[in-house]
């Protein structure tokens, strides 16, 4: 047989797309059945497949938070995390915290603090602020700065987004 020759499949075989294997994603609160390659990322799976584009991809390395999301309640790195190892686990994106009309208290501090600019880095630096709240991080600007410190910001936004964690942090 040649070798690009397609390979007949064997009687019984599971049914489905080659090399693809079927997962099931909790995403705000919605299951999404999905065919992935298996080395397909959490953060390609929301972006590319589910379509939930907030969650952004900066570096795809682990190293600027773009891509924050919450699994289970805590702040995930999802360009790091494979999407098939996520099956059945609850996971929240920027759209599932808030949304116009209704926004998350997180995100109206942002906004009255001008927590951004270009934007970014915003939704993954609010994933990251909100789950620090149930994090046992003391109450000083530094604590806060360390706790926020695995999220870049281009923008160097950082002293506004300080304050409107701070904000919200005092009414929790
Ligand atoms: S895109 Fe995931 S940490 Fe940068
Ligand atoms: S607001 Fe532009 S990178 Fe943070």
């Amino acid at each position: 047989m040649a070798p690009d020759a397609p390979r007949p499949v064997p009687a019984g075989a599971p049914q489905g797309t080659p090399g693809l294997v079927t997962t099931s994603l909790l995403v705000n609160g919605e299951t999404y059945s999905l065919d992935l390659d298996p080395r397909t990322t959490l953060l390609d799976a929301l972006r590319d497949h589910v379509h939930l584009t907030g969650t952004k991809k900066g570096c795809d390395h682990g190293q600027c938070g773009a891509c924050t999301v919450h699994v289970n309640g805590r702040r995930v790195n999802a360009c790091l995390a494979l999407a098939i190892a996520h099956e059945g686990d609850a996971i929240t994106t920027i759209e599932g915290l808030g949304q116009p009309g209704c926004l998350h208290p997180m995100q109206e501090a942002f906004v009255e603090h001008d927590g951004y600019q270009c934007g970014y880095c915003t939704s993954g630096q609010i994933m990251s602020a909100v789950a620090m709240l149930e994090e046992p991080w003391g109450p000083g600007d530094a604590e806060v700065k360390e706790a926020m410190s695995g999220n870049i910001c281009r923008c160097g936004a950082y002293s506004n987004i300080v304050a409107a964690i701070q904000v919200v942090r005092a009414k929790a």
